[in-house]
């Protein structure tokens, strides 16, 4: 698929099948990301893929900010909200935990690794499209909890930038594309 296709019909994905995608492709959504732009090369970062039992980790992170979350709760609340965030985890077949981990380095600002990542998202978005895998990429609060770095080693400094449900798109699942504004609302061109 043309770059340019690729990045204006890559949409992101709700309704996946339980068809979990071969290594290969899953590790070819991961090559694709290593390549993203990143100042001083610091490869910021880091990648949990959760298949099967695997997203459990996720589900037990999701369980454990709702509890969190409850004020006053009796156990029986405590156990129907955890069973709740445990099951999100199970959305798709295929979760891909995406960190950052800045560098120590004291010319490396921390906003140009969180970029860097960002476009290592992007890159894994578009992989997983031209590869006929359909993903989102999620967060949400629970993203940026010290339970969720804990769940999945991320040091005090860095952060979680993304959780990438992937999986093949169920049929008809497509969302028409959002409304965007044209180049020309957001674009100054200066030319002298
Ligand atoms: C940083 C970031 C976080 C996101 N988090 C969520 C999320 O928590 N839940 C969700 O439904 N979509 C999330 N999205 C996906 C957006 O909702 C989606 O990109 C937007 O609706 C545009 O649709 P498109 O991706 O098909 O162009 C997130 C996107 C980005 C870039």
């Amino acid at each position: 698929m043309d770059t340019l296709e690729a990045i204006k019909t890559r949409r992101s994905i709700n309704n996946l099948t339980g068809q979990v995608p071969s290594k290969e492709l899953i590790t070819q959504i991961l090559e694709a990301a290593r390549w993203a732009p990143n100042h001083f090369n610091t490869q910021p970062w880091r990648f949990t893929v959760l298949i099967g039992d695997g997203r459990d980790k996720l589900g037990d992170a999701y369980g454990k900010v709702n509890q969190r979350n409850l004020k006053d709760p009796s156990r029986e609340m405590l156990e129907t909200v955890y069973q709740k965030g445990f099951s999100k985890a199970k959305r798709s077949p295929v979760v891909i935990v995406v960190s950052v981990e800045p560098s120590d380095n004291p010319r490396v600002k921390k906003v140009e690794e969180i970029a860097a990542v960002s476009a290592a998202v992007q890159n894994m978005l578009l992989a997983a499209h031209a590869l006929g895998l359909g993903a989102k990429w999620r967060t949400g609060d629970p993203a940026y909890t010290d339970i969720m770095k804990e769940n999945f080693g991320v040091s005090e400094k860095g952060l979680v930038i993304g959780l990438i449900f992937l999986g093949y798109p169920e049929e008809g699942s497509v969302p028409e594309p959002p409304v965007r504004k044209s180049v020309e609302e957001f674009t100054t061109w200066v030319t002298e």
